[in-house]
Parts: structure tokens; C-alpha cells; sequence
């Protein structure tokens, strides 16, 4: 008999908040696990779907359950998955929202979820279920604007990490990466390391030991007002691959550090790229009803056309992370998950981070673990445990 199964639904289109009730239980098609929900972590996305799914996710049929981030034990394996096994413990990525998705039973927020081998990862003993968690939309957002071939295209991370410079490379290479203190940017600093590249990234001054923990080699107070010359001078001798941007601001503070690098040291390679994950804390009342729409309809036209003019007057692109699909054929994300995380983490050379901050257990604490992410959070993911 199929085990009953639970969900907090997203009953139809910006409707706040979930509300717990049956849901069917699913078993994997190809290539598909089903797991026993562990944890759940919270992602900004998760409530500005809530609030303005109509505009970031017109596809989205409803009743929808949303949530990315996720960890169990796999009660089923479908058919051609040769990773996994029952009783496996994995955490990872869930994907209902995907426009090739647009299916409820790949949601997070239940009690039994399909996912797709190529999302997740296996989970060692040294880790906790709810720790694991965090990995989630923080590594395939990190992954995507790292590795992706639109974007930084820088090399693939590795166990171990390759030399800098790489063999036969004139000068040692480094990425910026801001926000280090971030979920996301807490899985860019570690997988840019892993790659091989020396990373400078940005957070408040009480979260300079966790970045650099994480593997940054210099880590810089993003309020600082001699940020730009500081980052400057710790470039220097370096190739600079390029930049990951979380928080406000920070793609202007690296454009700045890239302009000012090239007339200072135009003989050190620079790529002009900056790839854009998010500002900072977006407030919710910023983003509720109608208004909110407005602002962020013009708030997206008007970062797609500075973007364009920055590119045009002086060379420097900003792009924006959008992942196209969990299918596509220059599939960094899958390949992170399957070849380089699980070892990475079984190893100890990639940490799920940031810590978890468990706020309780069950369906129905996710509404407070979504309002207590609206407030904000630093260096910490927040996490219900399940059932
Ligand atoms: N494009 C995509 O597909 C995608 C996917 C996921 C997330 N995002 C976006 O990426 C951003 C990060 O998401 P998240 O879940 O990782 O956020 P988060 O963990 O909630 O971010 C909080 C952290 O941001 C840091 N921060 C705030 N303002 C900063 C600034 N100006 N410079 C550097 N760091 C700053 C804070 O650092 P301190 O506490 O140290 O001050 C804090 O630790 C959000 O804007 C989110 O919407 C985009």
C-alpha cells in the first residue's frame, strides 16, 4: 500500500499562506527516486513565488507545492537510476516549478518527493539530514553562474582542488565572490576552491572567519568605503576570471574593481564578466500585491538595460543567473552533482553551508519558517524537520 503523504500547498496563484493537506503519493518515473522528507530549507525564492509566482512563474499550474531545498531517505528508485538505492540518504534540489516540470509530486514541501537523480547527491554518516538540507538551490545557483558555459564557464570543480596556476599558466587566476556569508555564496566560495581559482569575497566583519573557513583567502567588509582599491590591490598579480555578485551592489563594486584594474594594471588578464545572482534582503511588503508586481516588472527592465549600456560603454556584462532547465546539454549542475559533490563532501572538501537554523518540526512550521526568512538571515539557512 502507498505510504499517505502530506503537503503544504500553494492553493492557487499568490496565495499566502500554505496550507497543509493529503496529497497523493508518487512513485519515480526514469531516472527518479522518491524519498521520505527529512528537512526542508527555506530559499527568498520560496515566498517571492508565494507573493509574485503570477509574474516570476506564469507556467505554474495550480495547486502547486513549492520548495526547493530538501533531504530524506529514498523509499523508491525508478527505473535506469543507477546511483541510488532504498534507504539511501540524499539531499538536493527538488524541481516542481521547472517549466518542463510544472508538477507538484517534485515539490519539497511534503512528505514524499520525487527528485531527479541528477539533483542530488548522497548524504555521508558525518552529516546530519537537516544540515544537508542547505545544499540545494545554494549549489545549483552557485553552480550555474560559475561553470555554465553563458556565464563565467570557469573549470569544473574537483576532488582534490587542481593547482593555481594550472600547469603551465602564467599567473594565478581568481574569481570574486561576494556575499560569501550567503547560502549561495557559501557554495560559490567552496566550489570556485574547488575548481582551483583563488576567491576575495565580501560579508560583515563577524563573518570573516566562516568565509574564510570556506576556503576565501581574503575576505572584505562589503560596507567599507575603500572596498574597490582594497579588492584592487589584492587582485594584483592575479588573473581575474571574472565575478559572482550576491547583494546589493555588489555588481557595481565589481565593475568598479574591474575598471580600475584595467587602467591600473593593463597587462593582467581581466574577463569583464560578472555574473549577477541577487541583491540583497528584498523586504516582503516591497514585493506584496499589486504594486509589488509593478516594481518588480520594472525593477527586472531596468537591470536588463543598465546591464546593456554598462556592456556597451565599457565592455563589462552583467548577467543575471537564469538556469534553463534541469535537461539542458551543458549540464554543469548535473555534473556537480554527480561526479564532484559526493566525494567533495564524504571528504570534507565541500561543507554543507551555512549552518542550519531548525525552527521545529512538521508541515505546518514551514508558514513560520517562511515569515522568519523574511526578516533576513545571516550566515544561517533556515530548516524544518519532517514529518
Ligand atoms: N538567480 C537565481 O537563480 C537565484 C537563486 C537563488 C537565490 N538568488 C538570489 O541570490 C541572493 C542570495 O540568496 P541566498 O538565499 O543565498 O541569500 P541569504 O543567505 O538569505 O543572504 C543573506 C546574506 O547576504 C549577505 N549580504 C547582504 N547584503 C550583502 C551585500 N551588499 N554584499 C555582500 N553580502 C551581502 C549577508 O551577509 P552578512 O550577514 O555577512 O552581512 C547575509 O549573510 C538573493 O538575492 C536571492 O534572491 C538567485
Amino acid at each position: 500500500m502507498a505510504p499517505k503523504n502530506q503537503a503544504a500547498w500553494i492553493l492557487a496563484k499568490n496565495s499566502v499562506p500554505l496550507k497543509v493537506a493529503d496529497a497523493p503519493y508518487t512513485s519515480p518515473g526514469p531516472g527518479q527516486v522518491t524519498i521520505e522528507t527529512g528537512a526542508v530549507a527555506i530559499n527568498p525564492f520560496d515566498w517571492v513565488l508565494q507573493y509574485q509566482g503570477g509574474i516570476l512563474a506564469s507556467h505554474l499550474k495550480y495547486p502547486m507545492i513549492l520548495g526547493v531545498d530538501v533531504a530524506g531517505t529514498v523509499v523508491e528508485v525508478g527505473p535506469k537510476v543507477t546511483r541510488f538505492k532504498v534507504g539511501d540518504r540524499v539531499a538536493g534540489n527538488a524541481c516542481s516549478i521547472g517549466k518542463e516540470t510544472n508538477n507538484p509530486a517534485e515539490g519539497a514541501f511534503q512528505l514524499y518527493v520525487v527528485l531527479r537523480e541528477n539533483m542530488i547527491v548522497s548524504v555521508p554518516d558525518t552529516v546530519t539530514i537537516e544540515q544537508s538540507a542547505v545544499l540545494g538551490l545554494g549549489v545549483t545557483t552557485a553552480t550555474y553562474g560559475l561553470f555554465h558555459k553563458d556565464y563565467l564557464a570557469l573549470d569544473m570543480p574537483k576532488v582534490p582542488a587542481p593547482p593555481n596556476p594550472r600547469p603551465g599558466g602564467k599567473y594565478p587566476r581568481a574569481v570574486i565572490v561576494t556575499g560569501g556569508s550567503s547560502s549561495v555564496g557559501a557554495s560559490a566560495v567552496q566550489l570556485a576552491v574547488s575548481a582551483g581559482y583563488t576567491v576575495f569575497s565580501t560579508c560583515s566583519p563577524k563573518n570573516f572567519d566562516f568565509v574564510k573557513e570556506l576556503g576565501a583567502t581574503g575576505v572584505f567588509d562589503y560596507r567599507n568605503q575603500n572596498l574597490v582599491p582594497e579588492l584592487v590591490r589584492a587582485l594584483e598579480g592575479y588573473e581575474l576570471c571574472g565575478a559572482y555578485t550576491v547583494g546589493d551592489g555588489a555588481d557595481k563594486i565589481c565593475a568598479s574593481v574591474m575598471a580600475n584594474r584595467l587602467a591600473k594594471t593593463p597587462e593582467l588578464p581581466t574577463r569583464k564578466f560578472i555574473a549577477l545572482a541577487g541583491g540583497g534582503a528584498i523586504g516582503v511588503d516591497s514585493i506584496k500585491g499589486f504594486s509589488g508586481s509593478y516594481r518588480m516588472m520594472s525593477g527586472m527592465i531596468g537591470m536588463m538595460g543598465r546591464n546593456s549600456i554598462k556592456k556597451i560603454t565599457s565592455g563589462i556584462e552583467v548577467k543575471f543567473i537564469m538556469m534553463a532547465s534541469t535537461t539542458e546539454s551543458d549540464n554543469c549542475v548535473s555534473r556537480v552533482y554527480m561526479e564532484f559533490l559526493g566525494p567533495a563532501l564524504a571528504k570534507g572538501q565541500f561543507i554543507a553551508a551555512p549552518d542550519a537554523q531548525i525552527v521545529g518540526r512538521g508541515l505546518e512550521k514551514i508558514n513560520e519558517a517562511l515569515e522568519l526568512n523574511q526578516k533576513g538571515v545571516s550566515a544561517k539557512k533556515i530548516v524544518v524537520s519532517l514529518p
